[in-house]
C-alpha cells in the first residue's frame, strides 16, 4: 500500500544508523567517533581526523604515516585531466567545475569502482584524498589564469594543499604557519556533520551502487546550494553587500524579519543546532587570531559582529533560536587568506571529504538497501488522451 504521511525536508525522518558523528543540537555536541570537535580542532590535524572518520579509530604514528605516504603515491592526476579543466570558461563556478572534475576521475581510474575487498576500498580512498586537493588547486588556479602544477611530496597535506593552490610560477613560496594552522582547523571543523544534505545525498547515491568519486561529485553538487555550504560564499556577498550599502546592519536586519522580503540573514540558522554551533564559537576565535596575526583590520568584520550582537538580543531570532553557524565566520577567515569568495564552499568540500567517504564507507558495509523514498499522489486521476489537434 501506499505511504499516509510524508517529512518534507526529513526534519523527523531518520535514515540510518551510523556509529560517525554524535550531534545534540539542543546542547550544541559535536563528536566524530566519540572525541569531541573541541579537542580534535585543538589537538589532532587533519590527516589523523580524516583516518579516524573513515576507518573508526585514531591511527598510531605507524598507521598515519602509511596513510599520508598511500595519499601522496596515489597524488598525481592523470595530465589529460588538465585539457578538461582547460575547456571550461574562466567564469565557471568552481563548484561546477569541482564536481565535473571529480566525476571525471572514475573515467581516469576505472578501477576505483571496485569494492570487493578491503584493500580496493583503502586504494581508491587513497586515490582520491591525494588528487581531490589537486583538483581544489587546479579549480582556483584555472581561474586565476596561473599554471596547473602538481604537488610537492616534501610537505604535509595540508601545507601541500596552500603551496598548490597560492605558488606562482619562478617564485619561492613560503608557508605561513598561521595559515596552515588555521586552515587545518576549518577542515577538521567541517570534516563531518551527520546526514546534512550533501551526505545523505552520498548515501542515497552510493546505495545504487555507483562508484565512490560518482557520489563525491553528487555531494559536491548538493553542497553547492546557498542553503547548504554554498552559505560561506553567500555570506560574504551579504556582508559585502551591506558594507557597499552604507554598513546599515539594522536595515537588513528588519529585511531578514520581514516575512514578505525574501532575504535571510545568511550564516545564521541551523537545521539541527537550536542553541549555538559548536563550530562556530570554535571558528569565531579562530578568525579573530587570523586577522589579528595578518594584521587584517576588515571592515567587512565590524558589519559581521555587529549583525551577530544585533541578532542575538533580537526577539525574532532568539524566538526561533537562530545563532551565527559555522559558515558565518568560515569566509571571513578565508578572506583573510586570500581565498576568492567563489572558492569558499570548494574548501568546505575540501573539508568534508572524509566525512563524504566515511559516509559511503559505512553504507556500503553495513549493505544498507537502495534509497528509494515514498510519496502521496496528489495529481490528476485517469482522463483520456487527447490528441494534439484537439489540445
Ligand atoms: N534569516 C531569517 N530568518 C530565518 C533564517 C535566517 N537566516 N533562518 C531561519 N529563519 C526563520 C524562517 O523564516 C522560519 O521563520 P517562521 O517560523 O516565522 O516561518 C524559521 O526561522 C525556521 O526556519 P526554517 O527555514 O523552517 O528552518 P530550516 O531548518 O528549514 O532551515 C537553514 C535551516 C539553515 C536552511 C535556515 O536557517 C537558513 O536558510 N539559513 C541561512 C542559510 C545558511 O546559513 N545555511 C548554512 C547552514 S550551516 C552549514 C551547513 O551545514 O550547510
Amino acid at each position: 500500500g501506499g505511504v499516509t504521511t510524508i517529512d518534507p525536508g526529513f526534519k523527523n525522518t531518520g535514515s540510518c544508523e551510523s556509529a560517525i558523528t554524535f550531534l545534540d543540537g539542543e546542547k550544541g555536541i559535536l563528536r566524530y567517533r566519540g572525541y569531541s570537535i573541541e579537542e580534535l580542532a585543538e589537538k589532532a590535524d587533519f590527516l589523523e581526523v580524516a583516518f579516524l572518520l573513515i576507518f573508526g579509530e585514531l591511527p598510531t604514528k605507524e598507521e598515519l604515516l602509511k596513510f599520508e605516504q598511500d595519499i601522496k603515491e596515489q597524488s598525481v592526476v592523470d595530465d589529460d585531466v588538465k585539457k578538461i579543466v582547460d575547456a571550461f570558461p574562466k567564469s565557471a563556478h568552481p563548484m561546477g567545475v569541482l564536481s565535473s572534475l571529480t566525476s571525471a576521475l572514475t573515467a581516469f581510474n576505472p578501477s576505483s569502482v571496485n569494492v570487493d575487498s578491503e584493500e580496493d576500498v583503502y586504494n581508491t580512498v587513497c586515490k582520491i584524498m591525494g588528487k581531490f586537493p589537486v583538483l581544489v588547486a587546479w579549480t582556483m588556479r584555472k581561474q586565476k589564469g596561473l599554471p596547473l602544477d602538481y604537488g610537492d611530496d616534501s610537505l604535509g597535506y595540508v601545507e601541500n594543499i596552500l603551496k598548490m593552490m597560492f605558488k606562482k610560477p619562478n617564485q619561492e613560496y613560503t608557508q605561513n604557519p598561521i595559515l596552515v594552522n588555521a586552515l587545518d582547523k576549518l577542515l577538521i571543523l567541517h570534516a563531518d556533520h551527520e546526514q546534512n544534505c550533501s551526505t545523505s545525498t552520498v548515501r542515497i547515491v552510493g546505495s545504487s551502487h555507483a562508484g565512490l568519486f560518482a557520489s563525491l561529485s553528487s555531494g559536491i553538487s548538493a553542497l553547492w546550494g546557498p542553503l547548504h555550504g554554498g552559505a560561506n560564499q553567500a555570506v560574504l556577498e551579504m556582508l559585502e553587500g551591506i558594507k557597499e550599502d552604507g554598513g546599515d546592519t539594522k536595515k537588513y536586519m528588519a529585511k531578514a524579519k520581514d516575512k514578505q522580503d525574501p532575504f535571510r540573514l545568511m550564516g545564521f540558522g541551523h537545521r539541527v543546532y537550536k542553541n549555538f554551533d559548536p563550530r562556530a564559537k570554535i571558528i569565531k576565535k579562530a578568525a579573530d587570531e587570523v586577522l589579528a596575526d595578518l594584521g587584517i583590520d576588515d571592515p567587512v568584520l565590524d558589519i559581521a559582529k555587529g549583525l551577530a550582537e544585533e541578532a542575538l538580543s533580537d526577539p525574532y531570532f532568539v524566538d526561533r533560536k537562530l545563532y551565527p553557524n559555522v559558515d558565518f565566520y568560515s569566509g571571513i577567515i578565508y578572506r583573510g587568506m586570500g581565498i576568492p569568495t567563489e572558492m569558499f564552499t570548494v574548501m568546505f568540500a575540501l573539508g568534508r571529504l572524509p566525512g563524504w567517504i566515511a559516509q559511503w564507507k559505512e553504507m556500503r558495509n553495513r549493505k544498507e538497501p537502495i534509497g528509494r523514498p515514498r510519496q502521496i499522489y496528489i495529481g490528476e486521476n485517469l482522463r483520456p488522451f487527447k490528441s494534439i489537434t484537439e489540445r
